[in-house]
């Protein structure tokens, strides 16, 4: 992904070589216990989720010199056996800037497993023609990787578009490698382009895979997803919206139609509806991938444009969801996320009905009885979302140092949301105008860092 502006970003490009030394964590108020962040430094989209050699793989957008993003992105690197808890491989570094096709940045992009190689596609900024092109590097033991010879593999952007051009996401189907990459249409207008490859090196452009003719869902579209489930295609990206009441009501965040493919034309007939993917206050430039189990699992930043991230001032910036298992809703018209079932591993003592206040107004989760919706306040900017008529309202939070989420009725609603409270409230249950009946556990979640 890629937001702020190209000027910024080669000004900061051209300096960072004299200051590319990692800066520090100067306070760990704030870090997270058991999601995925940067051991110091600038983290943002999740990158090149994967399975490989019996590990779970994520990279991560990184700039380990500053908290601010302000130095050249590379790909910082976690696996796992688990899901849960990870380690920061040895060199966490996987993909730096270093060649002429992508040192003003290694940005966004994919991983797949090609016959016993682990290949990144990713998006290089040219140091010296600002373009955004599709490279791939290659590794065969899940941690050092060699860039292709003949990068960039994708060498020009398609001529219908603009130089928007960014976020490969790569997946094959009977034999053959897709690839879905963010573009901005000649008229500024978001839409997700499809190419095709027989060996990943070599690609051909098939046309736009979704085209909004009007600014309807935003002007570009950064980081697409698009994958079968449940018997339906889902394309998600990443792209600004103007706030519709409750809904859109982030700078940037995810949203996503439900359609059918068909590979022989390779028309993607999708509803005109779409809908967010989380509704709380910071989500953005998810990315999914299939485990071996066949599971859709996703990954998101936990971001959004207008949000002041506190813990720029300690020296690290940024934090990953939870993995998420994603699945559609029983008539099809809706994605629906859970908190994957090895989240479960993490759990250390239980709290059982333990009387939890929340203090103050800091924080504040409720469902309205009145209105039907489900209100997440922080610090009086309120994220809300209707549910629907419900008799019965479950919910998993995860509460870390410095991030909820909340899954509500077995998917159907997420809120994520960073908060920043030190030290991190109690937690209280509370009813006003009336009595609940809860039903509540909790358990302190260990820490893997
Ligand atoms: C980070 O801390 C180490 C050890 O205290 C120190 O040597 C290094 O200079 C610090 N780096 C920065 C950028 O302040
Ligand atoms: C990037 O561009 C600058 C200015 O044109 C040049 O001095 C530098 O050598 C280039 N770096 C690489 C790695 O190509
Ligand atoms: C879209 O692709 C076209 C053709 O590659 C390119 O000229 C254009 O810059 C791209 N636009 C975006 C927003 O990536
Ligand atoms: C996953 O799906 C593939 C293709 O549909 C199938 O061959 C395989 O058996 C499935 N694996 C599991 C663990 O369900
Ligand atoms: C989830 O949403 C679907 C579609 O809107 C609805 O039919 C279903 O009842 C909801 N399930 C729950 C548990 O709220």
């Amino acid at each position: 992904m890629f937001r702020r502006s190209l000027i910024l970003l080669i000004g900061f490009w051209i300096g960072s070589k004299f200051f590319s030394e990692a800066i520090n964590v100067t306070n760990s108020r704030y870090r997270q216990n058991y999601h995925i962040i940067a051991p110091t430094g600038w983290l943002n989209d999740p990158n090149g989720l994967s399975y490989f050699n019996g590990n779970y793989h994520v990279f991560f957008q990184y700039d380990p010199t500053s908290s601010n993003g302000g130095g050249p992105k590379q790909w910082g690197h976690v696996t796992s056996t688990d899901l849960v808890n990870w380690k920061y491989t040895q060199p966490t570094i996987a993909l730096a800037p270093d060649q002429s096709y992508d040192v003003g940045g290694v940005w966004t992009g994919s991983a797949v497993n090609n016959n016993g190689e682990l290949t990144a596609i990713y998006t290089g900024l040219h140091n010296n023609t600002g373009e955004q092109l599709v490279n791939i590097a290659t590794s065969t033991d899940g941690v050092t990787f060699t860039k292709y010879s003949g990068n960039p593999v994708v060498p020009t952007q398609p001529i219908d578009g603009t130089n928007q051009f960014r976020d490969p996401k790569v997946w094959k189907y009977n034999g053959v490698w897709y690839m879905v990459v963010g573009n901005q249409s000649k008229k500024n207008h978001g839409r997700t382009v499809l190419y095709q490859s027989d060996d990943l090196r070599q690609w051909t452009y098939l046309g736009p895979l979704a085209d909004e003719p009007d600014n309807r869902v935003g002007s570009m579209w950064e980081c697409p997803n698009f994958f079968y489930i449940n018997g339906k295609h889902v394309l998600f990206m990443g792209t600004d919206v103007e706030r519709d009441g409750d809904h859109f009501a982030n700078q940037g965040l995810n949203v996503y139609f439900i359609g059918d493919f068909n590979y022989e034309t390779k028309v993607f007939s999708h509803a005109v509806d779409f809908y967010e993917l989380d509704n709380g206050h910071d989500f953005y430039a998810a990315q999914m991938f299939q485990d071996p189990k066949n599971r859709t699992i996703l990954f998101a930043w936990m971001n959004s444009f207008g949000t002041n991230f506190e813990e720029m001032q300690d020296g690290w910036a940024h934090t990953l969801t939870v993995p998420r298992q994603l699945r559609l809703s029983s008539d099809g018209s809706r994605v629906q996320m859970i908190p994957v079932d090895e989240l479960t591993l993490l759990r250390g003592t239980e709290y059982i009905n333990s009387p939890i206040e929340i203090e103050g107004h800091d924080l504040r989760l409720y469902y309205d009885k009145q209105t039907g919706k489900l209100v997440l306040e922080r610090t009086k900017d309120v994220r809300q979302v209707d549910m629907g008529s419900i008799m019965q309202l479950n919910l998993r939070i995860f509460l870390d140092q410095s991030s909820i989420e909340v899954f509500a009725n077995d998917g159907n609603v997420t809120m994520s949301s960073r908060y920043y409270k030190d030290p991190i409230p109690t937690i209280t249950l509370f009813a006003e105008y009336g009595v609940a009946n809860v039903e509540f556990q909790a358990f302190r979640l260990n820490n893997i860092w």
